[in-house]
């Protein structure tokens, strides 16, 4: 997101802050549409070579108007349930195009998505390759493998090693076996080492791990290095990630690959965060100031609810004054749900506040509406995008109490 501190007020893309709160309330997801674009077309020159492909990973931001926009640069999409399918396909995907990444997922999913076009489906364990192969008779599969080794900020994230992800490597000529047997076939190799990683070598050596494995299965056609590249969240602590370096490392050991085997299979990544993270903001209102037993307390109306980061992985977000400036001094920004966990930034240098004034959320656009829940009774935030006229338009209207209730039978 483009940000700017002018007359006074932070203007998010061109658009004044108090004038996007006035017109859609808040909270508030806003989205700067030349951002996106940016951030797609830098990873669309990633690689040059015709056989390597970008799959966006859409749990990051499954918003239909923002995944139009990612369809238009050329990224395809991977999605892991119906719902991100049916937002894939409404974007303009074709489901033939999509990458069903599948965890443990039901025969009657299985089937579903089948039956809604998608032909390649990623599959981490016998027992889902089996089901997906019998969902879609003849069809190929992918599987992922978990490389031992991963990455990322939080061990949540982290989906190598001893996790519920991936297939023993040992297993693929059984998996293979298996396949056959059902009148398909394994065509493809996928890992994905864990997400928010800002140093690429750890990447770079499961893409030399996975690469040395597909080199044993001459009927691999695809091989899927998964996603993960990180955003520095804490500008003033971490650097970006190196795209350019991670770029030439990767094409050098495909192009070595493709040398050494002969092979031209089809490559690919998956990344979500690195799309979609920087391009979006939450604008928030300040509800009370307060010191408590000698702490100062700046409650706003962002709740963990909305935005689950910093309560689940502790993480960093940086939060801007909007509607202030001036020297500040230390305060604790909080949100409005009944937790005493529930931070949004800890130790925060901020100008003198007041009830009303507004503040930015950096970097939500991945993770953040999309990891967003109903706790509390709450209706979730709307969503805008500030085009690259520099109008802002409404992508997701706000959720009213009584669509909270439109499911309960009662
Ligand atoms: C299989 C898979 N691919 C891609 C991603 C995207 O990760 P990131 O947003 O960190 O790039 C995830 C995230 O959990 C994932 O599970």
């Amino acid at each position: 997101m483009r940000l700017a501190f002018t007359s006074g007020e932070l203007s998010l893309a061109g658009m004044r802050a108090s004038a996007l709160a006035a017109d859609f309330g808040t909270p508030l997801y806003c989205y700067d549409e030349q951002t996106l674009r940016q951030r797609c077309r830098s990873l669309k020159s990633l690689v040059s070579l015709e056989n390597f492909q970008v799959y966006y990973s859409a749990k990051a931001n499954g918003s239909v108007a923002l995944l139009k926009i990612i369809q238009s640069e050329g990224l395809l999409a991977d999605a892991m349930s119906p719902g991100e399918l049916l937002a894939a396909t409404e974007a303009g995907y074709d489901p033939k195009d999509l990458l069903f990444v599948s965890n443990n997922v039901s025969t009657e999913i299985f089937g579903e998505i089948a039956q809604a076009g998608v032909v390649k489906c990623c599959v981490d364990s016998l027992g889902q390759l089996s089901r997906w192969l019998k969902a879609r008779p003849g069809g190929r599969a992918v599987l992922r493998i978990n490389p031992a080794q991963g990455a990322g900020h939080h061990q949540k994230v982290v989906t190598a090693g001893k996790v519920k992800f991936g297939i023993d490597p040992a297993l693929i000529p059984e998996a293979i076996t298996q396949a056959q047997a059902l009148g398909g076939e394994v065509k493809g190799l996928m890992v994905h080492i864990g997400s928010l990683f800002l140093d690429p070598e750890p990447w770079l050596k499961a893409v030399d791990w996975l690469l040395a494995i597909a080199e044993q299965y001459p009927q691999i056609d695809y091989i899927d290095f998964g996603g993960g590249m990180g955003i520095p969240y804490d500008r003033s602590q971490e650097a970006e990630f190196p795209v350019a370096v991670f770029g030439q490392a990767l094409e050098a050991r495909l192009t070595a690959w493709m040398d050494k085997t002969g092979r031209r299979p089809t490559f690919a990544i998956e990344p979500g965060r690195f799309v979609v993270a920087e391009s979006g903001v939450c604008l928030i209102q300040v509800q009370s100031v307060k010191i408590n037993q000698g702490t100062s307390f700046t409650g706003t109306n962002l709740g963990f609810n909305f935005l689950i980061r910093p309560e689940m992985y502790g993480a960093y977000h940086e939060i801007l004054a909007a509607t202030k400036a001036g020297e500040g001094s230390s305060t604790n920004v909080v949100g409005n749900i009944c937790e005493s966990g529930d931070y949004l930034g800890k130790d925060r240098n901020l100008p003198a506040l007041e009830e009303g004034d507004l503040l930015v959320v950096r970097d939500t656009g991945a993770y953040g509406f999309s990891m967003a829940s109903n706790y509390t009774g709450m209706g979730r935030p709307a969503e805008v995008l500030i085009g690259l006229d520099g109008q802002a338009r409404l992508i997701r209207r706000r959720e009213s109490p009584e669509q909270l209730l439109q499911n309960q039978i009662y």
